[in-house]
């Protein structure tokens, strides 16, 4: 693992908390809009000040001693990720008295802890609680609890047991075995299904930081959406836009939102379709160790999206065989649907969902004789199955420590 100190630039807050809010407890006013509603699904009430927010009736305050036990001290072996908040460590609770459990017993869970200070940490931290205190769907990770105490700022998450779909598509080791063509689909369809959700008439929240290492996975591939210190509270009114600083990841924020800080649910759309460029193509949205025309997923990409000869260029060769021509195709158009540079021509996600349900539900697999040659004459990306790049498999990359590799930071992008 790293060192843990990754910086994240801070962003303004996305609450409509009152302006002087600072650390600490904060009484709220009119607690009667704040109930959570039934799970699976439910939406949120806003806007509530930092007081409400901490009261919502279905997370757990625990105290820092607890989380310090509940993670064995912080054990550097029991971090599962790091971003740019802070580290994220494996620990255990009791489930029914969510008091700090031997490890191994219990309800396993996952605890950020911020690892900077200052105003923009805390509203971040903030942020998940407000959104995820309020929000439930399926593909969006619950939220068990938070830690405020003196300067400690911590975020208690159901464990998932196979981590990010980041760690899936990227870490190689000499074990490695590629997630297969329907899991990708699988994934990519409960990712779109989450921000959907958000984008929904009755939620309207924009995400703002879609990105393969906030897709988190549970034992069976199935998606939750995680890290909400960006999301913000879509445009109202007659208003098509939400003006903000810049936030996000170089190599996935759309160019609209970079160039003018207008911020629309077409913004996540752009985002997806970068997500979903790197699932097919098994390569991240920004490498500078790829040669100089590739460093940007989306510029190398998108020429040949739209093109029949040239589209599995684009795709993972350890997948080959796996899909369809016509899947291939119509994941390709998909994703360049998505990275539309004008916001209008982008799907919206319900369709997007539509698109991934038909390629998910899809028995359409393995290619002919015909696209096997095609794909196997292919030129060789340098990251096939012999490659000493390979991956490991989802198991072995569960049982498997994380390590420490250059990754993309959410930060202030400057414009
Ligand atoms: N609930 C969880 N279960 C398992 N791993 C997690 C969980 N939450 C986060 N992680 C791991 O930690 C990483 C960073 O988490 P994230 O919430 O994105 O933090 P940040 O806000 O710092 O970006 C994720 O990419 C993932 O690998
Ligand atoms: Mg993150």
């Amino acid at each position: 693992m790293g060192s843990c100190f990754s910086v994240r630039i801070k962003a303004e807050s996305p609450l409509h908390n009152d302006v002087n809010s600072t650390y600490g407890n904060k009484e709220g006013n009119d607690l009667s809009s704040t109930s959570s509603k039934a799970s699976p699904v439910s939406v949120p009430t806003t806007p509530r000040t930092e007081g409400e927010i901490l009261q919502s009736s279905n997370l757990r305050s625990f105290s820092f001693n607890e989380l310090k036990t509940a993670t064995r001290n912080f054990r550097p072996d029991s971090v599962l990720g790091e971003g740019g908040f802070g580290c994220v460590f494996k620990g255990w609770i009791d489930e029914r008295l969510f008091t700090a459990a031997k490890p191994g017993t219990g309800m396993v869970i996952a605890v950020k802890r911020l690892n900077q200070e200052g105003f923009q940490g805390h509203q971040e931290w903030l942020a998940e609680i407000n959104y995820l205190g309020q929000l439930h769907h399926p593909n969006l990770v619950k939220l068990v609890g938070y830690c405020l105490e003196d300067d400690h700022r911590l975020l208690v998450y159901e464990f998932m047991a196979r981590g990010s779909l980041e760690n899936h598509l990227f870490r190689r080791s000499s074990y490695v075995q590629p997630l297969s063509w329907s899991h990708r689909m699988k994934i990519a369809l409960g990712a779109a299904k989450g921000i959907a959700f958000l984008h929904s008439d009755k939620v309207q929240v924009i995400y703002r930081d879609v990105k393969s290492s906030n897709i988190l996975l549970d034992s069976n591939y199935n998606v939750k959406l995680s890290d909400f210190g960006l999301a913000k509270d879509g445009p109202t009114g007659d208003k098509s836009h939400v003006s903000t600083r810049v936030m996000g990841t170089y190599g996935y924020a759309a160019p609209e939102y970079m160039a003018t800080g207008h911020l629309t649910s077409k913004s996540d759309v752009y985002s997806f379709g970068v997500v979903l460029l790197e699932i097919l193509s098994g390569k991240r949205a920004m490498d500078k160790n790829r040669p100089g025309r590739e460093h940007n997923l989306v510029n190398w990409a998108k020429p040949y999206l739209t093109s029949k000869r040239k589209v599995f260029e684009v795709f993972d060769a350890r997948i080959q065989g796996q899909y369809s021509f016509s899947a291939a195709l119509k994941a390709a158009n998909l994703a360049n649907q998505c990275l539309s540079v004008e916001p209008k021509f982008r799907p919206n996600m319900v369709e997007v969902v539509r698109i991934l349900e038909q390629l998910h539900d899809s028995n359409d697999v393995g290619c002919s004789q015909n696209e096997h040659h095609r794909i196997s004459t292919r030129k060789s990306t340098g990251s096939g199955p012999n490659s000493k790049h390979r991956r490991m498999s989802a198991d072995e990359a569960c049982n498997e420590k994380a390590t420490s590799y250059p990754r993309p930071s959410t930060s202030r992008l400057h414009i």
